[in-house]
């Protein structure tokens, strides 16, 4: 399982359509998704003209694709409005910058456009090492070595904290896939009470010795069983 596999899945089986990716580096994921409506945002796409005309070609969906380079916030605060103005998102990658307070910010603004049978698919929320958990200025200094996941993971806890009107877990591969829908339950309760603020003060070992429950870690396959998907 990775997580363009995972947003395939979902278009073909459970018919979503409208896709927007936020963080899209050079389309590696974006271009090969298959949709009329595709919105891809980013304030420093990594391809040319060039590019895009060659993935039309391999892909003729990537003609009718939106680009807004910008940062995500710009973009719901300028341009969502219009975008969505008679369409509702059915699927999302979030995977633009990976601190806390922007992916809960993409989070929320997705939650805003999308339809209740909607998905939000998150990345690099399972960071394996204190390095990968670092923060952006970290990793700029260390000259952008190494894997960087961020702590996209305190995203996942205050969904689970915070917003028990949605159901949110993470399948543990693809550097943790963060799943995030708007759920069917109108009892939920959460084992997790923290604020925005205790979750911001929490650290990497705080994270480490409680993994599995912060992140409601799943194994690969519970994808299928929860979406009720074949193989
Ligand atoms: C890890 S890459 C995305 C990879 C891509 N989604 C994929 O699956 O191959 C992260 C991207 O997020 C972009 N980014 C950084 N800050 C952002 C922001 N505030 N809003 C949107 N994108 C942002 C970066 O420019 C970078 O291209």
């Amino acid at each position: 399982m990775n997580r363009l596999l995972a947003i395939q899945l979902l278009m073909t089986q459970k018919n979503l359509k409208n896709y927007v990716e936020i963080g899209v580096f050079n389309g590696h994921i974006f271009f090969r998704i298959k949709s009329f409506f595709k919105i891809a945002i980013d304030p420093d796409f990594t391809f040319s003209k060039f590019r895009i005309f060659g993935k039309i070609i391999l892909n003729p969906y990537n003609l009718f694709n939106q680009y807004f380079k910008i940062t995500s916030d710009d973009f719901f605060k300028n341009n969502a409005p219009n975008v969505f103005r008679d369409k509702k998102i059915d699927i999302a990658l979030v995977d633009g910058m990976h601190e806390f307070a922007f992916a809960t910010r993409d989070v929320e603004h997705i939650l805003e456009r999308m339809n209740d049978n909607g998905v939000i698919i998150m990345h690099d929320c399972n960071p394996l090492t204190f390095e990968a958990a670092c923060t952006f200025k970290e990793w700029e200094n260390r000259n952008f070595s190494g894997t960087w996941n961020g702590d996209v993971w305190k995203t996942i806890l205050y969904i689970q904290s915070c917003r028990t009107d949605l159901d949110v877990f993470v399948l543990d591969c693809d550097h943790g896939l963060g799943v995030v829908t708007k759920s069917k339950k109108h009892d939920k309760t959460s084992p997790f009470h923290f604020s925005m603020e205790e979750i911001d003060r929490l650290t990497y070992d705080d994270f480490n010795a409680n993994r599995t429950a912060y992140l409601n870690l799943k194994s690969a396959d519970y994808f299928y069983e929860y979406f009720q998907l074949n193989k």
